[in-house]
């Protein structure tokens, strides 16, 4: 199947949302629904991108006891989403929670939503994990550690940079999702991100899954840029490649 890039929806209103959204004319798209969108619309948008053959990614990356990740996560099931997440650094026990809150959530009509674990932000650099959240590792062994408990929590995958994606699939399993943003094509601005790449970097890398914000959302032509996208995830990449 042909790789669709997950493009973030990350629009203040719906009708700024379907407006973007027109412009693709009904083609399939897989999408990202991240916490302004669903904040302002709540799950009757989630209906909506459905009715339009979105898959969609629900990014509201959960973090917070057990008990209430499993109690959000049986109702995000219901949704019927594709894919949800969680921030690794909740631990064990609410990674473990919010599989068993899916599980619980998701009919027997449905399939299960994949779900992946936040490692580091890809706003997040080496200097800041040192000096403001007090992390004194190297950040690719952050990375691993965070995504070792996830695999061994139950969850699909990972989001995380795609300077990680290689060491996960190599050191946890070559199945295990890594689902990355943080792309920008060669010339694009690279915004608040720090961990950046091109998406021919990222299939070199073996990403499973891009996902792409501003590069599409705010090009002066989104469509161009996100057959772009494609293009250079297809294209064979320059040897070290990055941004
Ligand atoms: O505009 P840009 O391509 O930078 O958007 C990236 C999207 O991916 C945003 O919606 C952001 O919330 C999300 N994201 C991220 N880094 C993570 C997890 C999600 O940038 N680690």
């Amino acid at each position: 199947m042909k790789h669709l890039p997950i493009i973030a929806l990350d629009f203040p209103s719906g009708s700024e949302a379907l407006a973007f959204l027109d412009l693709f004319a009904g083609k399939p798209l897989f999408v990202k629904v991240g916490m302004e969108l669903f904040y302002q619309e709540g799950p009757a948008i989630i209906e909506t991108l459905k009715q339009k053959n979105c898959r969609i990614f629900l990014d509201l990356k959960l973090h917070d006891i057990p008990t209430t990740v499993q109690k959000a996560m049986n109702r995000l099931a219901a949704l019927g989403v594709d894919l949800v997440n969680v921030h690794a650094a909740g631990g064990k026990r609410m990674m473990q929670a919010a599989v068993e809150g899916l599980e619980s959530g998701t009919s027997a009509k449905q399939s299960r939503p994949n779900i992946i674990a936040v490692t580091q932000l890809t706003s997040t650099s080496e200097d800041i994990m040192k000096k403001e959240i007090l992390i004194d590792r190297p950040l690719e062994e952050t990375v691993l550690h965070y995504g070792q408990m996830a695999y061994e929590s139950g969850l699909d995958g990972v989001v995380c940079s795609v300077h990680e994606s290689k060491a996960i699939h190599e050191h946890i399993s070559p199945s295990f999702l890594t689902v990355t943003p943080g792309i920008r094509l060669p010339n694009d601005q690279t915004d608040d991100q720090k961990r950046v790449a091109t998406p021919a970097f990222a299939k070199e890398q073996g990403v499973s899954q891009i996902v792409v914000g501003r590069s599409i959302t705010k090009a002066a032509n989104p469509i161009a840029a996100y057959h772009q996208m494609i293009k250079e995830w297809e294209r064979q990449p320059y040897e070290n490649e990055n941004c």
